[in-house]
């Protein structure tokens, strides 16, 4: 069953004439790792920020908890642990203090879990924060955000100064809350993690949500690259349906690689096997094939920002 825990419909944002976010819209689920992408600039933050009620919307709705983000702000943040990607911290507190502090503003207790959490991350907490470089002061932030109790978790660019180490440590928390039933907005510019960790995606561009959906799905709408070699001759297929980039190989008899529309996959299968395939690799886009895909596509002016 999903149950819907964030709701944002057409929402909108101007900064005086600038429109910031012009039409976004998706839903996070009860139990799910939601995936936010896009690039510099694009409006993520500012969403973040809207659905936090640190700023207000110009149109549109959002609701966190089935309640108004803007005016029930105060008892959505009781549910709710949110990690920005510049962390500030009080320069003269040690990170040991400025986690209970965070613990103690979201009514929350220091737990066996937090010194778990400190150790694992590595953070030394007697230290004071001034001294702290970006990565520890972010771990500062995580390690309040997991010891928090809270039911939606919202990460914007919570890694961007992790070792791989640490990125690690961070994607298995993440996946213990969604384990445990917590809903996560992830927002990312490291696509491997969203790739691993997220249920759902949705692509920002422009202030425009221009792309939701599972990882699967999105792939759908593109192409996979695929290299056969067959025992009978090969024919060219450079005009079968949903083959493009068809290429024999130079020093191979009957060796070709192509990409390949992936829903015209099952038609190719059968074109195929006949000519008795000796090898086949099919290489499934990445999420980066995706998202440069969706950028050039808009930058070549399709008209697809509608979405
Ligand atoms: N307070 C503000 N006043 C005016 N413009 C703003 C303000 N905050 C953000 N913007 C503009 O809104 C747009 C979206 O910014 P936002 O910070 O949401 O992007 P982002 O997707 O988070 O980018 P990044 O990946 O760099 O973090 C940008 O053009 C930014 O300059
Ligand atoms: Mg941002």
């Amino acid at each position: 069953m999903s149950k819907t825990v964030l709701s944002i419909n057409h929402l909108q944002k101007k900064f005086g004439k600038f429109e910031a976010l012009k039409d976004i819209t998706f839903n996070v689920n009860k139990g799910e790792v939601f995936g936010f992408i896009g690039p510099n600039g694009a409006g993520k933050s500012t969403t973040i920020r809207t659905l936090l009620g640190i700023l207000r919307s110009s149109g549109g709705s959002a609701t966190i908890f089935g309640k108004d983000v803007w005016q029930d702000s105060v008892s959505i943040h009781e549910r709710l642990a949110y990690v920005p990607g510049d962390v500030y911290l009080w320069p003269n507190l040690t990170g040991g203090e400025i986690i209970d502090l965070f613990l103690k503003l979201n009514h929350q207790k220091h737990t066996g879990h937090t010194d778990e959490l400190i150790k694992e991350f590595e953070l030394d907490p007697s230290k004071k924060a001034r001294t702290y470089s970006k990565g520890n002061r972010q771990k500062v932030a995580l390690i309040a955000a997991f010891s928090t109790d809270a039911d939606l978790y919202i990460f914007d660019e919570p890694t961007s100064g992790l070792d791989p180490l640490n990125e690690e440590i961070f994607q298995k928390h993440v996946l213990a809350l969604k384990n445990n039933g917590k809903s996560i907005l992830l927002s990312s510019h490291i696509l491997s993690e969203v790739e691993r960790m997220c249920d759902r995606i949705g692509i920002i561009r422009e202030g425009r949500i221009i792309e939701t959906g599972t990882l699967t799905e999105m792939r759908h709408l593109t192409r996979t690259l695929v290299t056969v070699q067959t025992r009978k001759p090969l024919p060219d297929l450079s005009t079968s349906e949903g083959v493009h980039s068809f290429k024999n190989s130079d020093n191979v008899a009957n060796k070709a690689s192509f990409s390949m529309d992936s829903d015209k996959m099952a038609q190719l299968m059968l074109t195929l096997a006949p000519l008795e395939i000796i090898g086949l690799q099919s290489t499934p886009p990445t999420l980066e094939d995706l998202f440069l895909r969706y950028y050039q596509k808009d930058e070549q002016g399709d008209g697809q920002n509608e979405a």
